[in-house]
C-alpha cells in the first residue's frame, strides 16, 4: 500500500502543479472593509506598496489591487487582496498571502518595510518563493513583536533558523516547515522564549545536532501539536524529570532514525496525545506498556517505509500489544505496516480478539508482518466503524463464513497473500462497499461469483493475480468501474469480454483465454496491456489505435496473426512493446518508427520478413531488442549504432548477413544517464530477462 500511496502522492503533486496553472488564486477580499471603518493609515500603505516592490514576479496578479494610485477607495490598503485591518484602528493586522496550491506563486524578496506593519499579528507568506537574493530566512522578522501566527512554509530557504524569532513572544503557531528541507538549526533554545506558543512546525528542518530537543519542547507548555518530521533527529530517548506538556496532542515524529528501543522515548506518558506519527523511526524492542493508558489516542502509527527482515523473534509483543490497546476506545487509525519485522522482535504471533473491540477504529493495517493464526467473524464483532483493512502479507488465515455481513461498510480491503480459499470469500458481497481489493496469492481456486460485477460494481482498483481462478470472466464486466484490474497467473477461459470504460490498467497475463482480442470501442484510456501467455486469435484489431496513451503493450505467447495495423501507438508514450511468439506477419511493423521512447521491442518468434529499417537509428531510447525467429534479412542497418542506450540485441535465426556495425561494440549504455529510467521498465517486465540482459553486460 505505500508505494501505491507514494504514487497516489506524486500524481497529485503533478495535479496540483497542473490546476497551479488553471486557477486562479482565491485569497478572501479584505476584511475591515467597512463604510464605517478608518481607511488604512498612510505610512502602513507605503510598508505594503514597498512590499509589493520586492516582489518580482506575481503571474496569479495576486498584489494587483495594491495600487498608490487609482480611486479613492482602491487606495485603502485595508481593502486590498490578503490585506486585514483592524476595523477599530485601521492598523493592519493580516497579511494572508499564502499560495497553497492554488495559485502561480509569489517571487522576489521580503522586504523589511514589513517592519512598520507594528500592528501585524498575523503574517502567512507560504508557499511562494520568496527566500530572495540570499536564500536565508530573514533575522529581522523576530522584530514583528506583535505576531501571533507566522506561515513561512514551503518558502524555499536554507541555512539557519535565526534565534531571532525567538523574540516573538507572543507567537502561538509557528510554520517552518518544507517539502524539500534545507534549512538547519543547531540550537532550539530560543524557542524557550515563546512560551505561548501551541503548533510548531518544523518538519524537515535539519535538527540532527540538537541532542536536548526534547528538553527544549518540555519548555512549552502550551504546545498541542508538534511536527518534527523527516528532522534527521538522532534519538528521542532522553529522560524529562516531569512532562510539561500536557496539552500536547499531535506528534509527528515519523522518518526520524531513532535506533532505540521504543520503550525508551520520552513520550509515552502524554496522556493527552490524539495524533501519534512515529513511522520509519527505526524504534525497536517491546511496546510501552503506558501506551495502553493513552486514552485519546485516535491515531497511531508505528509504521515503516521499509521492511527488514533479519532479526530474531518475540512471539509476545505484538499480542501483549494489541491486548494493551484495548483501552483505546478512541483510536481510528492503527498502521503496523511492517511495524513487527523492525528491530529485534518480528513477531509470529496471533491477532488477538481484542481489536475487534476498537469499535471506533476505522483504518487498521497490520500488514508485512510476521503474524499467523486465523481471522474468524470475532475478530470483527465489534469493528462497527472499520473501512480499511490491510492484513496482506502476513501467514494469516482467514476463515469467514459466507453468509457473515460485516458490522460496518469496507472501502479498503487487503488481504494479499492470506490464505482465504478454495472458495471465493463470499462475503463480500454483503455490507461492504468495496473500492479498493487486493485478494491477490490468497490460494482461492473457484469461478468467479455470479454476483461479481454487482456486488463490486464500486471497485478501482482489483487485484486477483495467483490465484487458480476458474471459468469465464463476467460478460457484463464493462459496467464496472475497475481502472486497475489484475487478474493475471489464474486459470481463466473463455473470451476477453468488453472492457470497463475507465480502465487503464489491464494485466489477464498468464491464463487460458481464447478468442479474438477486446475490440477497443471503450476504454479508450488503457496505459498498461498485458495478455501475454493465453490463448488468444486473430488479428491485432485497427481499433487499438484508438489507444493513445499506451504505454505498455505485451501480446506475447498468443496465436496471433497477421500485420500489426500501422496506425498503433500514435503516441510517443509507448515504453515496451512484446508481440513475441505469435504468427504475426509483414515488415517490421512502421508503427515503431514513431515510438521514440520504447525501450523494450520484442518480435521473436513470429513471421516477420524483410529487412530491416534504416530508421531503427531513430528509436534512440532502446535497451532491449530481440528480431531472432523471424524471417528477416538483408544487412544490420549503420544507424544502429545510433541506438547508445542498447543494452541487448538478439537477432538470431534470421537471415541476416553482413557484420555487426564497427561502432557496436563501443555502447555505452551502462554510463548513459539518459539511459537510466529505462531500467524499472524493463525489470518490471520480464523477470527471465535479467539472466539475458546479464549476458548482455558482459
Ligand atoms: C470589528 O471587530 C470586532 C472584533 O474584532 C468584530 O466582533 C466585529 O464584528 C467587527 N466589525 C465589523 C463591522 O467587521
Ligand atoms: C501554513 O501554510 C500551509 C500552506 O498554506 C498550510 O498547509 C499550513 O497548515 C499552514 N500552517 C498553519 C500553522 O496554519
Ligand atoms: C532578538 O533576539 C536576539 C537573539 O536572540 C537578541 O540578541 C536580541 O537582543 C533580540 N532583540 C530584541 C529587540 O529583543
Ligand atoms: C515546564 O515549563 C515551564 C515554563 O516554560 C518551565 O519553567 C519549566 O522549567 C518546565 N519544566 C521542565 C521540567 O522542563
Ligand atoms: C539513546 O539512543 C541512542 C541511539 O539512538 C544510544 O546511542 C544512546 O545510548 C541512548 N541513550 C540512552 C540514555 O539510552
Ligand atoms: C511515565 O510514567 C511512568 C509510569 O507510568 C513513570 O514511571 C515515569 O516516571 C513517567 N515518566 C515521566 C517523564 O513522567
Ligand atoms: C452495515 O454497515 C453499516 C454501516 O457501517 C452498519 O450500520 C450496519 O449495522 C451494517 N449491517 C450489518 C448487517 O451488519
Ligand atoms: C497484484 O498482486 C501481486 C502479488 O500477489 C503483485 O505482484 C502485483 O504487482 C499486484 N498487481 C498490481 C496491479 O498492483
Ligand atoms: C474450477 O475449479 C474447481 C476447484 O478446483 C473445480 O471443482 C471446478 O470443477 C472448476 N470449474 C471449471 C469450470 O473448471
Ligand atoms: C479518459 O481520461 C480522461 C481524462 O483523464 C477522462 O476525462 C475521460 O472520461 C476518460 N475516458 C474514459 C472512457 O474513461
Ligand atoms: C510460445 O508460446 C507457447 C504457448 O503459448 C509456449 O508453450 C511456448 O513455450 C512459447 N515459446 C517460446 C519460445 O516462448
Ligand atoms: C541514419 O543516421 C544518420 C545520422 O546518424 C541520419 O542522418 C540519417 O537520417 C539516418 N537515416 C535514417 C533513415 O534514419
Amino acid at each position: 500500500m505505500h508505494r501505491l500511496a507514494a504514487a497516489m502522492l506524486v500524481l497529485l503533486c503533478c495535479c496540483c502543479l497542473f490546476l497551479a496553472t488553471q486557477q486562479q488564486q482565491q485569497l478572501q477580499p479584505a476584511a475591515g472593509g467597512n463604510r464605517a471603518s478608518p481607511s488604512c493609515i498612510p505610512h502602513e500603505r507605503d510598508a505594503l506598496l514597498a512590499f509589493k516592490h520586492g516582489v518580482t514576479s506575481d503571474p496569479g496578479g495576486v498584489l494587483s489591487s495594491w495600487r498608490r494610485d487609482g480611486r479613492h477607495d482602491e487606495q485603502d490598503c485595508c481593502r486590498w487582496r490578503g490585506v486585514r485591518c483592524s476595523n477599530r484602528t485601521g492598523h493592519v493586522h493580516e497579511l494572508r498571502l499564502g499560495s497553497t496550491f492554488d495559485g502561480p506563486d509569489l517571487a522576489g524578496q521580503i522586504s523589511p518595510s514589513l517592519l512598520a506593519l507594528d500592528h501585524l499579528e498575523h503574517l502567512d507568506l507560504s508557499w511562494n518563493y520568496l527566500a530572495g537574493p540570499t536564500g536565508r530566512l530573514p533575522e529581522f522578522l523576530g522584530s514583528l513583536k506583535n505576531l501571533k501566527y507566522l506561515n513561512l512554509s514551503g518558502i524555499p530557504f536554507y541555512g539557519g533558523v535565526p534565534p531571532q524569532l525567538g523574540n516573538l513572544s507572543r507567537l502561538q503557531y509557528l510554520d517552518l516547515s518544507s517539502w524539500m528541507g534545507g534549512m538547519n538549526s543547531m540550537d532550539l533554545s530560543w524557542l524557550t522564549h515563546i512560551p505561548s506558543i501551541q503548533y510548531l512546525n518544523l518538519n524537515r528542518v535539519d535538527l540532527s545536532t540538537v541532542a536536548d530537543w526534547p528538553r527544549v519542547m518540555n519548555m512549552l507548555p502550551s504546545l498541542r501539536a508538534l511536527h518534527i518530521s523527516g528532522c534527521s533527529l538522532a534519538s528521542a530517548n532522553q529522560s524529562l524529570p516531569h512532562l510539561n506538556l500536557t496539552y500536547l496532542e499531535e506528534l509527528h515524529a515519523s522518518g526520524n532514525s531513532f535506533h532505540h528501543p521504543m520503550v525508551t522515548s520520552w513520550f509515552w506518558n502524554i496522556t493527552s496525545l490524539r495524533f501519534l506519527y512515529l513511522s520509519s523511526t527505526s524504534m525497536y524492542g517491546q511496546f510501552p506498556d503506558a501506551l495502553g493508558d493513552m486514552t485519546s489516542l485516535q491515531v497511531l502509527d508505528l509504521s515503516n517505509d521499509y521492511c527488514l527482515y533479519d532479526y530474531h523473534d518475540d512471539d509476545k509483543n505484538m499480542r501483549r500489544m494489541i491486548t494493551n490497546l484495548k483501552n483505546l476506545c478512541n483510536l481510528e487509525v492503527l498502521n503496523l505496516e511492517c511495524t513487527l519485522l523492525y528491530g529485534w522482535n518480528y513477531i509470529t504471533g496471533h491477532v488477538p480478539y481484542e481489536i475487534g473491540k476498537l469499535s471506533k477504529l476505522t483504518h487498521l493495517d497490520l500488514s508485512i508482518n510476521k503474524l499467523d493464526g486465523t481471522i474468524t467473524e470475532e475478530h470483527f464483532a465489534s469493528a462497527g466503524s472499520l473501512q480499511y483493512i490491510d492484513l496482506s502479507y502476513n501467514a494469516l488465515k482467514i476463515e469467514i463464513s459466507s453468509d457473515w455481513q460485516p458490522p460496518s461498510k469496507l472501502d479498503t480491503v487487503n488481504f494479499a497473500s492470506c490464505q482465504m480459499g478454495p472458495l471465493f470469500p463470499g462475503w463480500l458481497q454483503w455490507n461492504v462497499s468495496i473500492a479498493y481489493l487486493d485478494i491477490s496469492s490468497a490460494g482461492i481456486a473457484d469461478r468467479l461469483p455470479q454476483w461479481f460485477s454487482d456486488a463490486f460494481s464500486n471497485v478501482w482498483f482489483m487485484n486477483i493475480s495467483n490465484n487458480q481462478l476458474n471459468g469465464t470472466l463476467p460478460a457484463d464486466m464493462g459496467s464496472m468501474s475497475l481502472q486497475e484490474l489484475d487478474l493475471r497467473s489464474n486459470k481463466l477461459t473463455g473470451q476477453i469480454p468488453t472492457l470497463p470504460p475507465n480502465i487503464h490498467t489491464l494485466d489477464l497475463s498468464n491464463n487460458f483465454l481464447s478468442g479474438p482480442l477486446p475490440s477497443a470501442t471503450r476504454s479508450a484510456n488503457l496505459t498498461h496491456l498485458s495478455l501475454f501467455s493465453n490463448r488468444l486469435t486473430g488479428h491485432i484489431p485497427e481499433s487499438f489505435c484508438k489507444y493513445q496513451q499506451l504505454v505498455v503493450l505485451d501480446l506475447s505467447n498468443n496465436f496471433l496473426e497477421g500485420e500489426p495495423p500501422m496506425c498503433l501507438g500514435v503516441t510517443e508514450c509507448m515504453e515496451l512493446v512484446a508481440l513475441s511468439n505469435n504468427s504475426l506477419s509483414g515488415k517490421f511493423p512502421s508503427f515503431l518508427q514513431k515510438l521514440t521512447n520504447v525501450h523494450f521491442l520484442d518480435l521473436s518468434w513470429n513471421k516477420f520478413s524483410g529487412r530491416l529499417p534504416m530508421w531503427i537509428g531513430s528509436l534512440t531510447s532502446l535497451r532491449v531488442i530481440r528480431l531472432s525467429h523471424n524471417k528477416f534479412f538483408g544487412s544490420i542497418p549503420v544507424n544502429i549504432t545510433n541506438l547508445s542506450c542498447l543494452q541487448y540485441m538478439d537477432l538470431n535465426n534470421n537471415k541476416i548477413s553482413g557484420s555487426l556495425p564497427i561502432y557496436l561494440s563501443n555502447l555505452k549504455f551502462m554510463t548513459n544517464l539518459f539511459c537510466s529510467d529505462a531500467i524499472e521498465v524493463i525489470d518490471s517486465h520480464l523477470n527471465s530477462l535479467s539472466t539475458i540482459c546479464g549476458r548482455g553486460r558482459n
